[in-house]
């Protein structure tokens, strides 16, 4: 199955979730293309049949430019896809950028494949264990994807 992971970041922590869920998926035999929001267009989304997308949350919200992509890339792609969303954050700040995505590409009628997946970071770092974690969310969804 081919899968796009894109993300948006300032820091890199957006990047490494995005760099260990895609490398997790891959493991299982799966192909998989990573890549940043800055370096790409509405037409890295096409003919791919699953999406991942990750976007630091920023006064609540995925950056206007991670949310901007991804909507023109519906507009583009349409929205026969499947997809998961997910966002790192501050522990002690509500509202995760990925729950809002989530909404709007529920609402668009593209298909979730798991709730919104949420990453902590710590200062500039990310907290322990969550490279990890994202690990198991890549494994979690090569699980629920046709060999
Ligand atoms: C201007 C700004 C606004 C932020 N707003 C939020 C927020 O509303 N909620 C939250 O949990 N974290 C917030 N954060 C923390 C970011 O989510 C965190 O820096 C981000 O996960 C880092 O990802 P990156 O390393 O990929 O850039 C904010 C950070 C900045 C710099």
């Amino acid at each position: 199955m081919r899968l796009l992971v894109m993300y948006d970041t300032y820091y890199g922590n957006t990047e490494l979730v995005a760099q260990a869920i895609a490398k997790a998926i891959e493991e299982r035999g799966h192909q998989v293309e990573c890549r940043r929001q800055s370096d790409s267009g509405e037409e890295d989304f096409m003919g791919v049949p699953v999406w991942v997308l990750g976007s630091p949350t920023r006064w609540g919200r995925p950056t206007f430019r991670f949310r901007t992509l991804i909507l023109n890339a519906v507009k583009e792609a349409g929205v026969d896809h499947d997809f998961v969303v997910f966002d790192t954050r501050f522990a002690k700040v509500h509202a995760g950028a990925s729950d809002r995505l989530h909404r709007a590409l529920t609402r668009k009628g593209l298909r979730a494949l798991m709730p919104p997946q949420h990453f902590t970071v710590e200062g500039r770092r990310l907290a322990a264990g969550e490279e990890e974690r994202a690990r198991e969310v890549g494994r979690a969804i090569a699980s629920l994807l046709r060999p």
